[in-house]
């Protein structure tokens, strides 16, 4: 039967334009909006798409069952799922020619972006999915819809047509992504690159990270909950603030704020990471250590000793570093530098200012262009 699936789709492309690359849908506080995730899967594959789905994205998940439960669709050469979707294709518009699944409570208001995933069924969508996506079209229209089609090897084209069909009113995400049995082992990389495609940020923010940015790189910082956190983050949702920091005694850069936060001074032993408030009104970022009063602020996540000092420049003075929330500096982020290496899923040639979106009509300035900065 598969012999037979891939003749028949011969013709078919493995991923059909859909429209521009749109992004997901922001919520009023600019962050990615909350995101869906709703699937059907017969034999486990689009499960395993779901589950590695979800270590890259913040999502809730429906699972769409059949209402009649143990059929075995591939049976007698896929008979009943070739019944199933030549009923649908009779009289795609009548509600009886959709096979019964069963009810939904998942609200769709919650949410403002959908990723579906399904199988393909003989170069259509499975038929289970099309009753969930034909009952629920109404409530979809006017959300960001991104899909994923797992087959053994038909192309997807007929898939995408279903979609566009049952969802007329949604704004597509992209391009569908294709999952078949010959890249399904390689689907973490392949997810990872459709979402970078969308701007969909790995981790979506919460109000206790902040982000570092110095010379075009951006890290995170795990936020203390304390009163200088909050009147920082207060401040920094007005704007990102920019200072220039010296480095000093082999252990810190630091320098000052140019305005005050409150104080909680404590004797502490300051470690690598640690950014902390000093004497009110100065920043102190930490590549060693130090004991003395500080009012801790937080910690950069996830750097080792040596990337320390290359990320804070160590030994360099009149530094610049930028300190934003991450709404700020992930919500666009479309590169970023990994490893020493200008990482990003668009072209070589786009253009990037330093903390990593991508510019459209760059003015004069400082950009990131073929993995360099250049300045136009
Ligand atoms: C009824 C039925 C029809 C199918 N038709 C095709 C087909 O035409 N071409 C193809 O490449 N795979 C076909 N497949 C295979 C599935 O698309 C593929 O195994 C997919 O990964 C299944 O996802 P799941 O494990 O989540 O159910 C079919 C499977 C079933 C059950």
């Amino acid at each position: 039967m598969i012999m037979a699936a891939m003749l028949l789709s011969c013709c078919s492309s493995d991923s059909e334009a859909m429209a521009e690359v749109v992004s997901p849908q922001a919520n009023t506080e600019g962050e990615i909006g909350k995101t869906l995730v709703v699937y059907y899967s017969y034999t486990g594959n689009c499960r395993e798409i779901v589950t590695t789905l979800r270590s890259q994205i913040q999502a809730d998940v429906l699972e769409i069952q059949p209402a009649e439960k143990g059929l075995r669709y591939e049976a007698n050469n896929y008979a009943l799922g070739t019944q199933l979707l030549n009923a649908i294709k009779a009289n795609p518009n009548d509600a009886s020619s959709y096979p019964a699944i069963d009810p939904v409570t998942t609200s769709l208001a919650d949410y403002q972006n959908i990723i579906i995933v399904t199988p393909l069924w003989w170069s259509q969508m499975a038929a289970i999915m099309q009753t969930y996506l034909f009952q629920s079209a109404s409530q979809m229209a006017g959300k960001h819809v991104g899909l994923i089609v797992s087959s053994h090897s038909s192309g997807i084209s007929g898939v995408v047509s279903d979609a566009k069909r049952l969802l007329p009113d949604v704004t597509w995400m992209g391009d569908a992504l294709w999952i078949n049995a010959s890249n399904h082992s390689k689907r973490a990389s392949l997810i990872e690159n459709w979402l970078g495609t969308l701007n969909f940020a790995k981790a979506q923010t919460t109000m206790n990270k902040m982000s570092i940015t110095i010379g075009g790189q951006t890290q995170s910082v795990t936020l203390e909950d304390n009163a200088a956190t909050k009147a920082l983050v207060e401040k920094l949702q007005q704007a990102p603030v920019t200072v220039t920091l010296d480095s000093s005694g082999d252990f810190e850069i630091w320098g000052a704020l140019g305005f005050s936060l409150p104080t909680s001074n404590q004797q502490i032993t300051a470690q690598p990471g640690d950014v902390i408030l000093y004497s009110g009104s100065n920043i102190c970022i930490f590549y060693g250590t130090n004991a003395w009063s500080y009012t801790r602020l937080g910690k950069i996540d996830g750097l080792t000793g040596s990337e320390l000092r290359s990320f804070l420049k160590a030994g360099e003075t009149g530094i610049s570093v930028t300190l934003s929330l991450p709404s700020d500096a992930t919500k666009i982020v479309n590169g970023k530098w990994l490893n020493g290496k200008w990482d990003s899923p668009l072209k070589d040639e786009d253009i990037y200012s330093l903390s990593g979106q991508k510019v459209s009509n760059p003015s004069k300035g400082l950009y990131i262009k073929n993995g360099k900065k250049v300045i136009l």
